[in-house]
């Protein structure tokens, strides 16, 4: 625990002294003073992670001082001592914020216990407001839109992934944001300066994986007139990241798991093993629990990738983000368009909320371009998004499922034009609002994403 600040007032120099000696035997570094004026100027300049505070100094109240403190050093453990130690001061004390008091004369070791456990608690709440406040803006998450609490949860495990270097496995469908999510992990990492290469495994025939993915000395194969680097090189340092895991056919994946245990690996045609030094991140919308028990995918190297899974939600989950993702890609392309489209028609919009997103993200992002590009007035209607994608109004389907659907609609269009006000919405319907609750429950609705 060597090196925690800590700022001891206290007017009595012979106290100072000896719990100045005392922590610093401990190795933490000690800031005293007597005077209250000089305490808040201090605690103000210098970062301290406790203080231990005397109720009394010299007229004036350590509360008061303690309040001001906390002023600024919001969640601070603050230790209060006293010499009354009557319960009433003391309680009053911890009511005002204090996280604990010591009664003098104290025991030693009950003091030191007291500020480790304040410490430890300090540096759990910093920890926790610290990634609250990444999730919020910052760093490599700024392109990732998402409000809804099970985007903002997918944050936070991409904040903490980013602070290991252990294996990450995305699993999401197609368009929920797997590539990105992989690359700002890259970018939170202290990989960053290095390298990001992606391989879609779909994408390479089986009889060149191994050249592609670890290179090939000259002469290897007819053909192979010159040395190649592999992906896994081009990476050292850095991220590799696999896409479409579960497509990687088996003879390679027996190769990938020994890199994976090795963190070496050979070229074809070379000799001496490369060393390497990689994160590894994968992906797959495939369910690779399910992959394994059938025996398309290897258990051993399953468990090696499968650390830490993030499992990305549907856009159809998380309706709320759909507003703002839409914000976000005419900003994008009135950009990359140079065009000012300013929004979306109520009916456009409503559109967009009720229908099921298949493609995710990437499809919203391409109805938001298409219509953008076809748009010739600033407020995108309804109709630029309607003919991309047309309900499948052809094809029969049974009747209970045309009246879900039918039903579904019909409240998603009272719900857009009475923005979400359920006892409007219900009295339109001609329904009881219980009974209109239940409809909404039905249809996964929520009134709340209507608002505004
Ligand atoms: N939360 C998000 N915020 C902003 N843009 C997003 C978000 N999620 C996805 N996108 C965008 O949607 C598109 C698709 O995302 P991405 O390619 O990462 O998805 P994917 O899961 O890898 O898709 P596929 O399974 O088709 O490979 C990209 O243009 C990406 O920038
Ligand atoms: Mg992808």
């Amino acid at each position: 625990m060597a090196g925690e600040k800590i700022l001891i007032v206290d007017d009595d120099m012979n106290m100072l002294e000896v719990l100045n000696l005392r922590l610093q035997a401990e190795g933490y570094e000690v800031s005293t003073t007597s005077n209250t004026a000089d305490a808040l100027s201090q605690s103000r300049d210098t970062l301290f992670d406790l203080a231990l505070l005397d109720l009394k100094l010299g007229g004036q109240s350590g509360i008061q001082l303690m309040k001001d403190i906390h002023q600024t050093s919001m969640d601070m453990p603050i230790i209060i001592l006293t010499a009354f130690g009557t319960i009433e001061t003391a309680v009053e004390a911890m009511k005002e914020g204090a996280y604990s008091y010591l009664t003098k004369p104290f025991d030693r070791r009950e003091l030191l216990l007291q500020i480790k456990n304040g410490l430890e608690k300090y540096k759990l709440s910093r920890e926790v407001r610290r990634l609250k406040d990444l999730v919020g803006e910052k760093y490599g998450l700024k392109n990732i839109i998402g409000k809804s609490k099970k985007m903002q949860d997918v944050l936070e495990q991409v904040l903490r992934a980013a602070e290991v270097d252990s294996n990450v496995c995305i699993i999401g469908e197609s368009g929920t944001g797997k590539e990105l999510i992989a690359k700002s992990l890259h970018i939170l990492s202290h990989r960053e300066e290095k390298p990001f290469v992606a391989i879609n495994s779909a994408a390479i025939p089986e009889g060149l994986f191994e050249a592609e993915l670890f290179g090939y000395q000259k002469g290897a194969f007819t053909g192979a007139i010159s040395s190649k680097r592999g992906y896994f090189a081009k990476a050292d340092g850095g991220t590799l990241f696999l896409d479409e895991i579960a497509e990687m056919p088996e003879s390679m994946q027996a190769k990938l798991l020994r890199v994976l245990q090795d963190k070496t690996f050979y070229p074809l045609g070379g000799e001496k093993p490369v060393e390497v030094d990689i994160r590894i991140i994968v992906a797959t919308n495939k369910n690779l629990e399910e992959e394994v028990k059938t025996g398309n995918f290897r258990e051993d190297l399953f468990y090696r990738i499968h650390v830490i899974p993030i499992h990305l939600p549907l856009l159809k989950d998380r309706k709320e983000d759909i507003l703002l993702l839409t914000d976000h890609f005419i900003k994008k392309f009135n950009n990359e368009m140079n065009k000012d489209i300013k929004g979306l028609s109520a009916s456009a919009f409503q559109y967009l909320l009720s229908h099921l997103w298949p493609g995710n993200v990437r499809e919203l992002e391409n109805t938001i371009e298409y219509a953008m590009a076809m748009a010739s007035s600033s407020i995108i209607d309804a109709d630029l998004i309607f003919p991309r994608k047309p309900k499948d109004k052809g094809s029969l389907k049974p009747l209970k499922k045309a009246k879900d659907e039918f039903e579904k609609d019909y409240i998603l269009n009272l719900l857009t034009s009475t923005k979400g006000n359920v006892s409007k919405a219900a009295r339109m319907a001609a329904k009881h609002r219980s009974d209109f609750y239940n409809l909404l429950k039905k249809h996964d609705l929520k009134a709340i994403d209507f608002k505004g």
